[in-house]
């Protein structure tokens, strides 16, 4: 083993670059802020979209940091929880500021994590060779969205208690187990008392923990390949003689300081809603949440907070009468993959295989809606980890796609915005109808992108970025 040998500092050396030495001659500290910032080396054209990663970020730790202290005033048993939350809001100093921090904070990270996904799909992030950082992504979204629903339970109150009691019912329509693991899930024959202690447990301690270590592992990801950028062009191609892309600027001071002016902008926004508008007109904080949950009592309406309603619509739009056009929308695929596709034809007769297999089940006889609506409303999540190798497009980024593949994108988010809409809402025969037209459109985007991507004139993308200096 090499000997240890310590640093050497003149006498008079500042005492906190002594002590720093001290530190890195022991552990790399100063090497682990320069590798993943200091002198990490980014495009030097990133824009808005790229504020959302650090303000991401930012919302993880706010809400680790509010939630420690809900969590030292909450109580977990169904008889005091949502009086505890009351103590909070009423007695405990600052614990009104804590919790509508906390509450608000799950909907700016679903705004900003949404608005994170947009950038990866307008500029391509997450094509070659940031597969993985987009995987990671995808098991980041999925671990927020159950630290969201564990966490929606633990206040106790109307739309807690049915809103939980509706998406664990929802395992019970998976045939053959779906009636044991709802109750195995929820630990009783209702959400009860056990319910609620588990979902605490996982909110507090397990989801957070794989959050963290997933958020770690996509940065390290990031930093290994290096960031994209609105042009889609690989700045690494193009090294100065220092090394370093001739495109990219260290993130510190230049992103330290774009980001700090990103962050008080969204600070700005984010205290205007603590401060004034917490329960975002029943959006953040359902107003049939302040009552507490009452087993005997069912709501007239039931929905779950706007950040799943997308998602949610997709679930409700799968009716029976829906699953005829769903069959037939399955079988006109597999006839336009068979005859548009060139993969061989082993995969292409496994892919008619299973789809004859999925019909089949589709057959009211067969397998009922509600067990497809649940098979759809996780596919319109799942399919989300498949974009990197759905999209053939030979650039990475919209600026140089046919112009015309901002009409394609404009009706997917369209699409998506209404069917969040529309899930808020309660289904009438004119929104269900509806929600089926935005289904169909939102898987079809997906779907049928390996053709659309690839289609069209597409522009030269230039060999340096596009950057004005302001
Ligand atoms: C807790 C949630 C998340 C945090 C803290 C986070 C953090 C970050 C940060 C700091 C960056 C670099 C800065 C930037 O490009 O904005 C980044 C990049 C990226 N993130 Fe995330 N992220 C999160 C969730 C997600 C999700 C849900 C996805 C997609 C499903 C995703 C996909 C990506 C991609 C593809 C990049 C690379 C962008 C590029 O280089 O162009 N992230 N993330």
């Amino acid at each position: 083993m090499a000997a240890f040998k310590e640093t050497k500092f003149p006498a008079d050396a500042p005492a906190a670059q002594k002590a720093l030495g001290w530190v890195d001659d022991r552990f790399p500290l100063t090497k682990l802020w320069n590798d993943q910032w200091g002198k990490y080396y980014a495009p030097k054209n990133f824009n808005f979209w790229y504020i959302f990663g650090s303000l991401a970020m930012l919302v993880l730790v706010l809400q680790i940091v509010t939630g420690i202290f809900l969590t030292m005033h909450y109580k977990p048993d169904a008889n005091l929880a949502f009086g505890s939350v009351e103590y909070i809001m009423r007695e405990v100093p600052w614990g009104w500021l804590v919790r509508y921090m906390h509450s608000t904070g799950a909907s700016a990270f679903f705004i900003i994590v949404y608005l994170h996904m947009t950038r990866g799909l307008l500029y391509g992030s997450y094509r070659k060779p940031r597969e993985l950082i987009w995987l990671f992504g995808f098991a980041i979204f999925l671990c927020l969205m159950a630290e969201a629903f564990f966490g929606y339970l633990l206040p106790w109150g109307q739309m807690s208690y049915w809103g939980a009691q509706v998406i664990v019912n929802l395992f019970g329509a998976i045939p053959l187990i779906g009636p044991d693991l709802s109750l195995w899930i929820r630990g009783d024959y209702v959400v009860s008392d056990a319910t609620l202690n588990r979902f605490f447990a996982f909110h507090v301690i397990a989801i957070p923990l794989v959050l963290l270590g997933l958020v770690a592992a996509h940065l390290i990801a990031l930093h290994e390949v290096g960031s994209s950028n609105p042009d889609g062009i690989e700045v690494k191609e193009n090294l100065g003689a220092d090394g370093h892309p001739v495109d990219s600027i260290p993130s510190h001071p230049y992103y330290t300081v774009h980001d700090l002016f990103g962050v008080s902008v969204f600070l700005l926004i984010f205290s205007t809603v603590v401060f004034f508008a917490p329960e975002m007109g029943g959006y953040f904080l359902e107003y049939n949440n302040f009552l507490p949950g009452d087993s005997l009592k069912t709501p007239l309406h039931i929905a779950p907070t706007w950040y799943f309603t997308a998602f949610y619509s997709v679930l409700r739009a799968t009716t029976a009468d829906f699953m005829w056009v769903l069959m037939f929308f399955v079988a006109a695929y597999v006839v336009f993959v068979w005859l548009k596709s060139r993969l061989s034809s082993i995969v292409k007769t496994a892919i008619a295989v299973i789809a004859l297999v999925a019909i089949i089940g589709m057959l009211p006889q067969v397998l009922d809606a509600k067990f497809w609506g649940v098979v759809f409303f996780g596919g319109s999540v799942v399919i989300l980890a498949f974009l990197p190798w759905l999209d053939k497009s030979p650039v990475k980024s919209i600026r140089y796609r046919p112009s015309w593949h901002k009409y394609v994108y404009g009706v997917f988010f369209f699409c998506f915005l209404a069917l969040g809409y529309l899930g808020t809402l309660p289904p009438t025969e004119g929104r269900t109808l509806f929600s089926q037209v935005c289904t169909l459109l939102y898987f079809s985007f997906f779907l049928f992108m390996p053709w659309w991507s690839a289609m069209g004139t597409f522009k030269k993308v230039p060999d340096r970025v596009v950057f004005h200096a302001h």
